[in-house]
């Protein structure tokens, strides 16, 4: 999650209405499923699921700060074309609620994001009449004058459909809107009521989600009705600006549209006939500017006009291009399907078994799969920065929330993508000195821990540096890329980098010495994140046989243990003993209230990005920062007291509410239980998570989508992901069967759960715990987790079920998860 401290109250913590609102348009649809087919992996399944994206959901998360984008858009496209509206909560532009009203329909969103609201940008607009006598310079062309109810159903649920590529609604105007998207441009369609005698469309070239343009520029053909033009925009969660451009041209559909009967340009509400330039009308300072046209109806019966729009981040000719190449025909029906055909080949590759389980768990799975594949975006031929023939992508939002389970859910079956990802991003290290952190439109966003590039690169290579030279992935330009990060102090760490030099010195970040190159500090989280970004890079020395660098960066992964004091307790209970706590650089400890930043803090802090918290802890309590290093929980587990009380602390996380869905350094926390050898617990915890804070409603996000996606699918499968290594935790999955495919190896990998029983509705109890695992027909060493082998050899994996909750991790030594203090990672 990413969030500023002045956001609005309802953006951070938010009290839900009860609801059980589905979209209805949305539903599961059962004839999906289809009998015996072989998939593409050539690996025949008894059943399969054919049609995915029948199966995605896009409206979940649309209300109560979820921020989800329900509109088209390709895998990873740029152009992610839909519907704005005035809600507060309009990050992604769409608001699920019927009473925001609709404000146009825009070229590019971002999903799930806090801060400020991205991009929005070069919104359409249609009018069926203007004013009492339907005249050109009565239409009122301003956002806020323009704005439309919504059409309602019975339901009381808006006139709006999604699904991957394609999005539509009808609007109390009448209007019905039609969405689809290729990866640089979109295709609108506009439906008038019959007898519209001036069918009227918008360009507006100047209204992002911030109102914050300058120096715009737009020139208008009023032959053929083309606008071309673009703006400067502030970028959303960091300090610069970009420019971005839009093409806009017109076509009837099944009739000739002609030359527009009337054109011109508006600034506000005055549109003024016959300008063909907003220079003619704009007076230096940021206003609504933008063109309005008039075309002739086709007959009397219903028009409608597709408008087919191009973006750029290099000039609107190019934006003109990016349409004309992409979009030659204006088939609305082809971009469409073409779309549809990209998203199930993508989402194909997760196949599930659905007997015996609930048809909405089945949809929650693949809407969660389906927002792994909207962030990042593929740029590629839009950095204006600079020129390279390696991909370019943008839109990371941050990886400081991404890097924990995105690329991971990634890995399992779309190393294309992620690769693809990986060059873009060393890229950006040579070009930039430091790999992005977070990004958006092109420019640097902040910071929000550490540099978490770091373990998304160690996760891409653990997993196929075997396969990065067919993947076009430099393994020398991957770790030169993550030595800049570990070794080079930027100039500004608040944007990218670290502050390395006083963690090399130190072996923390003290809280205390307030160094030239940044404001939000951080200092304990950054320890942290600090200690594993380079345990992710211990892992790619390792691999690439630098047994000095991997030493090194193992011991600095240890570091966590600096910020560790052993005396800290949580006020009102002195059973809990030792918390992660700032520290000055004479190695003294400040103190900060363990439940600072939860919902029990008494002061009521808030810890996001802010230059002015310096409690040293971002978006989580010292009591969860504590419970949550991943590469080695043996270590917390001894410094807590051992097994019994690391339980403890764990239950005690969740009953007493420090457990915070919203905010990443919990996402774990489930999981955790398995360290110390109770799996049952872990299995029960994390469904009832799912249960209590993820569903297929409108408000079925408990905050801010980030990578929620991800998340809630690797819990569905029964997985949860360590990144940089070659384990993933083991639970059971929803299904009877989970399956896929990943077309680097050519392989698919099953989880069978033997004896499914279906899933307890509200995630406790039940036949779920795993008492015995078997890879390809031997048994296994662990209840515990699994290994990347089993991915690249495409096993099986079965799963023996029991409802004893006291199961373990099995008799072994290794049957525990590894840990870098217990010899793990070797
Ligand atoms: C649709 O419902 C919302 C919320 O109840 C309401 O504000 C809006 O006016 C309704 N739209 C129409 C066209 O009645
Ligand atoms: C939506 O538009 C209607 C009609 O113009 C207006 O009455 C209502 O206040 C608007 N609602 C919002 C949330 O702006
Ligand atoms: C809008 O109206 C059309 C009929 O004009 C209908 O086919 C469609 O289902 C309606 N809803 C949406 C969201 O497009
Ligand atoms: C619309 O219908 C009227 C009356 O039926 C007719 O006179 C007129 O020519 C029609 N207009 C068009 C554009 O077809
Ligand atoms: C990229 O190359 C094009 C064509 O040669 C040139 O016009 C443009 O200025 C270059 N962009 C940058 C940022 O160097
Ligand atoms: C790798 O690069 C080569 C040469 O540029 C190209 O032909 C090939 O398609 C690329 N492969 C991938 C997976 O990008
Ligand atoms: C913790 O308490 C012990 C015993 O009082 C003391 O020796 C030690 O220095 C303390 N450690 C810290 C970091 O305060
Ligand atoms: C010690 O921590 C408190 C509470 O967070 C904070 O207000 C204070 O500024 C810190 N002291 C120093 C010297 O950083
Ligand atoms: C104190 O923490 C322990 C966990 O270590 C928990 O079991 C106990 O209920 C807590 N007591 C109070 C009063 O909160
Ligand atoms: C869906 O999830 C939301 C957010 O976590 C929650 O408030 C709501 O009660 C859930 N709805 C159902 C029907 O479970
Ligand atoms: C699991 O262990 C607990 C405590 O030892 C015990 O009360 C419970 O009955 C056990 N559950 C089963 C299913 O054996």
């Amino acid at each position: 999650m990413l969030r500023l401290l002045f956001l609005p109250l309802w953006a951070t913590r938010i009290v839900f209405g009860a609801s059980t609102n589905v979209q209805s348009s949305e539903s599961v649809a059962p004839s999906s499923v289809s009998p015996s087919i072989i998939t593409s992996a050539g690996s025949p399944l008894a059943t399969s699921i054919q049609d995915p994206a029948s199966l995605v959901n896009l409206f979940i998360g649309t209300r109560n700060g979820g921020h989800t984008f329900p509109g088209a858009t390709l895998p990873h496209g740029m152009v992610k074309v839909g519907m704005d509206t005035n809600s507060p909560g309009n990050h992604a532009g769409y608001d699920g609620d019927p009473q925001f009203n609709a404000t146009g329909f825009s070229q590019l969103h971002d999903d799930g994001t806090g801060g400020a609201v991205p991009l929005s940008l070069f919104k359409l607009w249609a009018f069926k009449s203007c004013g009492q006598f339907d005249t050109f310079e009565e239409c009122p062309t301003s956002i806020a004058s323009r704005n439309a109810p919504r059409k309602n159903l019975s339901t009381g649920l808006p006139d709006d459909f999604a699904e991957p590529g394609y999005f539509s609604s009808n609007l109390s105007t009448g209007i019905r809107v039609e969405l689809t998207a290729t990866r640089r441009a979109a295709l609108h369609k506009y439906t008038f009521p019959a007898g519209t005698r001036n069918p009227r469309m918008v360009v507006d070239i100047t209204n992002d989600g911030q109102q914050s343009s300058t120096d715009p520029i737009m020139e208008l053909d009023s032959e053929t009705g083309k606008v071309a033009g673009g703006a400067s925009f502030a970028a959303s969660f960091g300090p610069d600006r970009f420019r971005a451009f839009s093409c806009v041209d017109f076509q009837g559909d099944g009739f000739d549209l002609g030359q527009p009967k009337e054109f011109g340009a508006w600034l506000g509400n005055f549109p003024v006939k016959q300008s063909t330039n907003i220079n003619q009308l704009y007076f230096g300072f940021r206003d609504e500017l933008g063109a309005l046209l008039t075309f002739t109806p086709n007959g009397n019966g219903t028009t409608s006009i597709l408008a087919r729009v191009g973006v750029s981040f290099i000039s609107p000719d190019q934006a003109c291009a990016n349409a004309e190449e992409e979009i030659p025909d204006f088939n609305l029906d082809r971009v469409r399907s073409s779309a549809r055909a990209q998203w199930n080949e993508l989402l194909g590759r997760i196949q599930v078994k659905t007997d015996n389980v609930d048809p909405e768990i089945v949809s929650l799975l693949y809407s969660s799969a389906y927002r792994t594949h909207i962030s990042p975006a593929d740029y590629t031929g839009e950095n204006p920065k600079w020129n390279s023939t390696e991909p370019y992508y943008d839109s990371f939002y941050c990886n400081w929330d991404t890097y924990r389970t995105l690329y991971s859910w990634m890995a399992l079956h779309d190393p294309d993508d992620f690769a693809r990802i990986i060059r873009g991003m060393i890229n950006i290290q040579q070009h930039e000195g430091w790999l992005p952190e977070c990004r958006g439109a092109t420019a640097q966003h902040f910071i929000q821990g550490g540099s978490n590039g770091d373990p998304i690169l160690g996760e891409f290579f653990v997993k196929f540096h075997e396969h990065a030279a067919a993947l076009n992935v430099s393994s020398s330009a991957l770790y030169t890329a993550l030595l800049a990060d570990a070794e080079k102090q930027p100039p500004n760490w608040d944007l990218q980098g670290r502050q390395v030099n006083i963690w090399k010195k130190l072996g923390y970040i003290p809280s205390d010495v307030w160094e030239v190159g940044g404001t939000n500090t951080k200092q304990v989280s950054r320890t942290l994140e600090y200690a594993f970004d380079d345990f992710a890079i211990s892992q790619v020395a390792k691999i690439l046989g630098k047994k000095q660098d991997g030493a090194k960066y193992s011991k600095r992964a240890g570091n966590f243990i600096n910020v560790w004091n052993p005396n800290t307790t949580v006020p009102g209970n002195d059973s809990i003993v030792g918390m992660m706590q700032p520290r000055f650089a004479d190695g003294t400890f400040n103190f900060t209230d363990p439940r600072h930043c939860s919902v029990n803090d008494p002061t009521q802090a808030t810890c996001f990005l802010n230059a002015a918290n310096k409690d040293g802890f971002y978006e989580g309590s010292p009591i969860v920062y504590t419970q949550y290093v991943l590469q080695d929980t043996a270590k917390l587990i001894q410094l807590q007291g051992g097994n019994q009380k690391f339980i403890d602390r764990l239950n005690f996380i969740f009953e007493q509410n420090y457990f915070d869905s919203t905010d990443e350094p919990s996402q774990q926390i489930p999981f955790m239980y398995h360290y110390a050898n109770r799996p049952g617990l872990s299995t029960q915890r994390s469904r009832q998570v799912i249960a209590q804070f993820y569903n297929t409603s409108t408000n079925g996000l408990p905050g801010n989508d980030g990578a929620m996606g991800s998340f809630v699918a690797f819990y569905l499968a029964g997985l949860y992901p360590l990144p940089a290594t070659r384990q993933f935790l083991l639970s059971s999955p929803y299904f009877p069967q989970i399956s896929f495919f990943n077309p680097i190896f050519g392989k698919t990998t099953t989880i069978k759960a033997n004896n499914f029983k279906g899933n307890p509705i509200d995630g406790t109890g039940g036949t779920v715990f795993v008492k015995g695992v078997k890879i390809d027909g031997k048994a296994w060493k662990s209840n515990c987790f699994i290994e990347w082998e089993a991915f690249q050899q495409g096993s099986t994996i079965e799963l023996e079920l029991t409802d004893d909750i006291n199961v373990t991790c099995g008799k072994g030594s290794d049957a525990l998860p590894p840990s870098l203090s217990t010899g793990g990672y070797n």
